[in-house]
C-alpha cells in the first residue's frame, strides 16, 4: 500500500487555550489578531504577513478582517499574506464581515440585502483569494431589510459553502433573539457568535445585556478593542499623543478618545491605568498584557481580537497567556476595586 503524503504543518500552541465559539464545534485560540485600521490602512506588504507569522508562531489560529477595512485593502493585504504563509487551510479559522461595503456609493453595494450579503461576501473572497471563509459577520445590524431576508441569505452562503458559520456584530440582544427565533421556526441557520466590543472601560453591553444569550444559547463572541484602540496599554497616560500611535495615524476617528484625555473623565482613567500597571507589574507582565488577560478571564469571551501594528507587539501581547492564570479571584477582585464600574 503506498503511504499517504503527510500534511506539513508547523503549527504550536505553545501557552495558547482554545475555546469553543459559541455552540458550535469550531475552536479559537483566545487570542485572535485582525487587520483594522493597521493591515491595508497603514501597514502595507511584507510587515503583514510578518504580523500574521507572529501571530501563528505563539499558536494564535483566528484572523478576522472586512469588507470595509480600508476599503477592501485589508482583505487584499491579508489574502496575500496567507497566501504567501501557505499554512495548511484546515489549521486556520478566517473571518470577514459584510455591511459597510467598500467605500462604493450604489445602494446595493453595502448593507444586509440577500444581493450584498452574497454578492459583498463573494467580493470579499476574491480579494481574500480564498473560496471560503469559516466565520462571515454581520457587520451591524440593517433596519431596512426584513430579519427573515437576513437570517435567509445567511443561511445560503453556507449552503453554498462559502462560509460555514455566521454572526453578529455589535447587533442588540433582541435583534440576535429575533434571528435565532426566525431560524428555529422557519428551519434556518442562526447566527452563533457576536463581534461587540469589550474592554475594560467598555462593559455593558457585553456584560449585562448579552448575559441571556451566554444563558439561553452559549452565544460566542470575539471581542474587539481589548485595549481600548491603545488606551489600556499606558502609552496615552502622559495626556500626550505618540508620534506613529495610532491616535495620531486616525485623528479624525479618534478625536473623541484624543479630547478625552483632558477631560476629567480621561484623567480619571488615566489614574486607574496607572493603578492597574503596578498589578500587572507585581504579576510580572505588563499593563497591555494584563488588559488583554483581563478580558480572556471572562468566561463568555471566546477569542480576544489583538490588534497589531507590528510583530513585536503580537508576540509581547501574546505574553498575556502567561498573565491569564494569575488572575485569581482575588487579583480579579482588586482589579474590579480600582475599575469601579462593573455594571
Ligand atoms: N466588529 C467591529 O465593529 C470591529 C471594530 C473594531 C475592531 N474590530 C476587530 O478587532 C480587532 C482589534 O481591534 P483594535 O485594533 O481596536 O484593538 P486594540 O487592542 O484596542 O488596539 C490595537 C492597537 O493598540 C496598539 N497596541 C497594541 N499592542 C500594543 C503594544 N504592545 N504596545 C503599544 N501599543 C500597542 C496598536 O496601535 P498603534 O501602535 O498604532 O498605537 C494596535 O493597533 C480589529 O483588528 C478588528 O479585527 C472589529
Amino acid at each position: 500500500m503506498s503511504e499517504m503524503p503527510a500534511v506539513e504543518s508547523k503549527f504550536d500552541p505553545k501557552d495558547m487555550q482554545f475555546r469553543r465559539l459559541g455552540p458550535a464545534g469550531l475552536k479559537v485560540s483566545v487570542l485572535s489578531l485582525g487587520g483594522w485600521l493597521t493591515y491595508g490602512g497603514t501597514q502595507k506588504g511584507s510587515i503583514v504577513k510578518d504580523c500574521m507569522q507572529a501571530a501563528w508562531l505563539n499558536g494564535i489560529n483566528f484572523f478576522d478582517t472586512a469588507e470595509v477595512y480600508a476599503a477592501g485593502q485589508c482583505e487584499l493585504e491579508m489574502g496575500q499574506a496567507l497566501k504567501e504563509l501557505a499554512w495548511p487551510r484546515d489549521e486556520y479559522v478566517l473571518s470577514t464581515k459584510v455591511f459597510f461595503g467598500t467605500s462604493r456609493k450604489e445602494p446595493n453595494t453595502r448593507g444586509l440585502s440577500k444581493k450584498h450579503i452574497i454578492e459583498g461576501l463573494k467580493s470579499s473572497l476574491a480579494r481574500l483569494e480564498t473560496s471560503y471563509v469559516d466565520i462571515v459577520f454581520a457587520h451591524r445590524h440593517d433596519p431596512d431589510v426584513p430579519m427573515k431576508e437576513i437570517v435567509e441569505a445567511f443561511t445560503q452562503t453556507i449552503h453554498m459553502n462559502l462560509a460555514y458559520y455566521w454572526g453578529t456584530s455589535e447587533w442588540s440582544a433582541e435583534q440576535i433573539q429575533e434571528a435565532t427565533d426566525i431560524a428555529e421556526k422557519y428551519n434556518l441557520i442562526a447566527p452563533i457568535a457576536e463581534q461587540p466590543q469589550y474592554n475594560a472601560f467598555h462593559r455593558e453591553r457585553f456584560e449585562k445585556e448579552y448575559k441571556p444569550l451566554y444563558e439561553k444559547y452559549q452565544y460566542g463572541t470575539t471581542i474587539w478593542s481589548p485595549l481600548a484602540s491603545g488606551f489600556l496599554t499606558g502609552k496615552y497616560n502622559s495626556g500626550e499623543i505618540p508620534e506613529g500611535s495610532r491616535y495620531a495615524n486616525n485623528s479624525d476617528m479618534m478625536k473623541s478618545k484624543i479630547e478625552e484625555l483632558k477631560s476629567e473623565e480621561g484623567r480619571s482613567k488615566i489614574k486607574k491605568v496607572q493603578e492597574l500597571t503596578k498589578i500587572a507589574e507585581r504579576l510580572g507582565g505588563t499593563m497591555t498584557q494584563l488588559a488583554l488577560a483581563w478580558c480572556a478571564a471572562n468566561k463568555n469571551v471566546s477569542t480576544v481580537i489583538l490588534g497589531a501594528t507590528n510583530p513585536q507587539q503580537v508576540h509581547d501581547n501574546c505574553g498575556a497567556m502567561k498573565l491569564l492564570p494569575k488572575l485569581t479571584d482575588d487579583v480579579l477582585k482588586e482589579i474590579e476595586g480600582i475599575l469601579g464600574n462593573k455594571p
